[in-house]
């Protein structure tokens, strides 16, 4: 048989040219997509992450539930631009502790992957409760009933139980604590303090909306915000990989 009869049979019978086609394709998708499972350098290993403290995780529901992420994202791209705006672009590592990942589509706003730190808690207060009294200029919406509305957190225990299911490494004391743990980030001389500094290393701890009476949904906010981009220290990373130095 000669190679266009042999061709033939493929042009002439759809079934087979179908056949032909997902061999091929599947051949290219194994060798682009299947090491990515083994090479231990898909997912660097970084030094800094941790599970979000009780009161962040619970700032960060509030984050998804105002749709925060409708006009914000939260990745920097390896690109000149962003990384001079922004800071050093986003590592997966970054993110690997979000359930659902808030990368977002839409730039409405700037990007928040690296807003913590960058701002006062004051600022952020005035600014969520009326962003144009600090940014004249700004469209965003105000969301003032955050400073108002006391966090409902009776079930933060569950919540992080559910995170360790899908893959978070909470330990048996953070759920155990995390009630505690909450509480004790808004009150920095009080008992628990110490202790959340311990499980959550680098974790803030101090009066976020500035209202020492109650829990407010907008110190968990606040306390989401300033930690955001804030656990790996880009002084020591190498991007080159800790195997590779
Ligand atoms: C309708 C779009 C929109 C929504 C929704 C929105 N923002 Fe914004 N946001 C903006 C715009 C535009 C700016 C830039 C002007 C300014 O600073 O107010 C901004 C700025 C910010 C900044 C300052 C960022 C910086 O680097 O200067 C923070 C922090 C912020 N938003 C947080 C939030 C949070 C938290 C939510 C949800 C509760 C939210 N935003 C919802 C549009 C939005």
């Amino acid at each position: 048989m000669s190679y266009w009869q042999r061709h033939k049979i493929f042009e002439t019978n759809s079934i087979v040219l179908t056949v032909g086609i997902l061999v091929t394709v599947a051949i290219g998708g194994l060798v682009e997509i299947a090491p990515l499972f083994w090479l231990g350098s898909t997912i660097e290993k970084v030094q800094g992450m941790r599970p979000y403290t009780p009161l962040e995780l619970a700032g960060r529901n509030i984050y998804i539930r105002e749709g925060c992420y409708l006009c914000h994202s939260q990745m920097v791209r390896s690109l000149r631009d962003e990384v001079e705006r922004y800071g050093h672009y986003s590592l997966a590592a970054e993110s690997m502790y979000d359930h659902p990942f808030q990368w977002g589509s839409k730039r409405t706003g700037p990007d928040l992957a690296r807003v913590g730190g960058k701002y006062s808690d004051a600022w952020h207060v005035e600014h969520m409760k009326k962003p144009r009294s600090v940014v004249p200029e700004s469209i965003m919406p105000g969301y003032p009933f955050l400073a108002t509305t006391p966090l409902k957190y009776g079930d933060i225990v569950d919540h992080l139980k559910t995170k360790r299911m899908i893959g978070v490494p909470y330990t048996d004391e953070m759920i155990q604590n995390a009630k505690l743990d909450l509480e004790a980030q808004v009150d920095p001389d009080g008992d628990g303090a110490e202790a959340l500094a311990e499980r959550y290393p680098k974790a803030q701890i101090r009066q976020f909306d500035g209202d020492p009476s109650f829990v407010s949904e907008l110190d968990a906010l606040i306390a989401y915000l300033q930690m955001l981009g804030t656990l790996v220290d880009f002084t020591k990373f190498d991007a080159a990989g800790p195997n590779l130095r």
